[in-house]
This record gives C-alpha cells, sequence and structure tokens, in this order.
C-alpha cells in the first residue's frame, strides 16, 4: 500500500457516520451542493442517482451525518478496474474537521474490499483545498483531463 496515511488507521470519524443517500436527503444535499460548487448538481441529479443505485447502477451516494446534521456527501462509480470519484463535498461550517478525508477513506477501502486498486478523479486546478486533501492521500497528477480548468489525479493503493 502506498498512501501516507494507512486506511485502517481512519475507519471512524469522532462524530460522523456514513450511510447510504435516501430521497429524504435530496433537499439538503442541493442546498450544500449550491453553496459549494460553481456548476451545482440539482436535485433531480442526485435523486437520479439514488433511483439509478435502486436498480443496480454501480454509482454509489453516500451521506456523512453527525447527530443533528448531514455534513457532507460523496458519490462514486465502481469500475472494473478502478474507482471513480464523482462529487465529494462537505457543508461549510463543518469543514477541515476531517469529515472529507474520512469520506474519501471510506470510498477507498470499499473498492479495495471489491479488489480495486485505483482511485481517479477530476479536480478544479485552482482548487487548494481539494488538491491538498488529495495530495495528502498519495494521488498523484497525471496528464489530461477532457473539462477546461480541472486536472486529474490519480492513487494507486
Ligand atoms: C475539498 C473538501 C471536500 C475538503 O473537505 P474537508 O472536510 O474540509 O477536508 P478535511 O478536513 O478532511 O481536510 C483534510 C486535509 O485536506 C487539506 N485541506 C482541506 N481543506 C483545506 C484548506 N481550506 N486549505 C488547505 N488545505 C486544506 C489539509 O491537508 C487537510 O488536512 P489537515 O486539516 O490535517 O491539515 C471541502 O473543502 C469542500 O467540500 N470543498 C467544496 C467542494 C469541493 O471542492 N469538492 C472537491 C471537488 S474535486
Amino acid at each position: 500500500m502506498c498512501c501516507n496515511i494507512p486506511f485502517p488507521l481512519i475507519r471512524v470519524h469522532p462524530v460522523c457516520m456514513l450511510e447510504r443517500a435516501w430521497p429524504r436527503h435530496a433537499a439538503k444535499l442541493e442546498e450544500i451542493e449550491k453553496l459549494s460548487h460553481g456548476t451545482p448538481w440539482s436535485l433531480n441529479g442526485f435523486l437520479n442517482e439514488m433511483a439509478n443505485r435502486a436498480r443496480g447502477s454501480r454509482v454509489w451516494l453516500s451521506v456523512a451525518k453527525d447527530r443533528k446534521d448531514l455534513t457532507g456527501y460523496i458519490c462514486f462509480r465502481l469500475l472494473p478496474d478502478e474507482i471513480y470519484i464523482l462529487n465529494l463535498t462537505v457543508a461549510q461550517r463543518y469543514r477541515r474537521m476531517g469529515i472529507g478525508r474520512f469520506m474519501l477513506t471510506a470510498a477507498l477501502r470499499y473498492g479495495l474490499r471489491q479488489g480495486i486498486r485505483r482511485a481517479v478523479l477530476d479536480v478544479g486546478d485552482i482548487n487548494q483545498p481539494a488538491i491538498r486533501l488529495y495530495e495528502g492521500l498519495g494521488f498523484r497528477f497525471v496528464v489530461g483531463s477532457m473539462m477546461k480548468g480541472q486536472v486529474v489525479m490519480v492513487l494507486d493503493f
């Protein structure tokens, strides 16, 4: 394993748990999303991912919750050889508490249990908080993104 942080050490977060997203979460996801992204996913986008999951798609959407609040969410697709991170967002008031790292490593561990040892994502080339999070886990830049202003990062673990 070539990650800086061994996954087993960060299996839990002191206050947050990760659980599957359901339609009752969608309005809150939309609210956080609008405040966090220049091109936010729509309410229907979230609902569609949930509906597709119920039909057996390989896209997972999970929410992080503390005792009273939804603090963030992660969406990823399991491909045969890689886990592709589609969305990782933490609500503004809960940032810098380790929740982004917790959600991401939980997704990576899930992939690992399926025998997947590579993670891929696109990130805005000036999104320093996200890039630092990914670099801290061992992600590296690779050439070429289909999207302008985005870079691709990969982690082999
Ligand atoms: C990127 C994002 C998910 C990080 O979530 P987070 O819960 O705040 O991150 P964590 O607390 O787990 O931070 C983990 C590490 O990432 C880095 N990091 C996170 N936020 C940072 C910031 N604002 N500035 C510098 N480094 C930062 C640090 O190395 C941090 O470790 P440290 O706190 O021990 O120094 C969050 O800022 C966010 O939702 N941003 C808006 C949406 C977005 O850009 N998503 C990513 C799309 S690719």
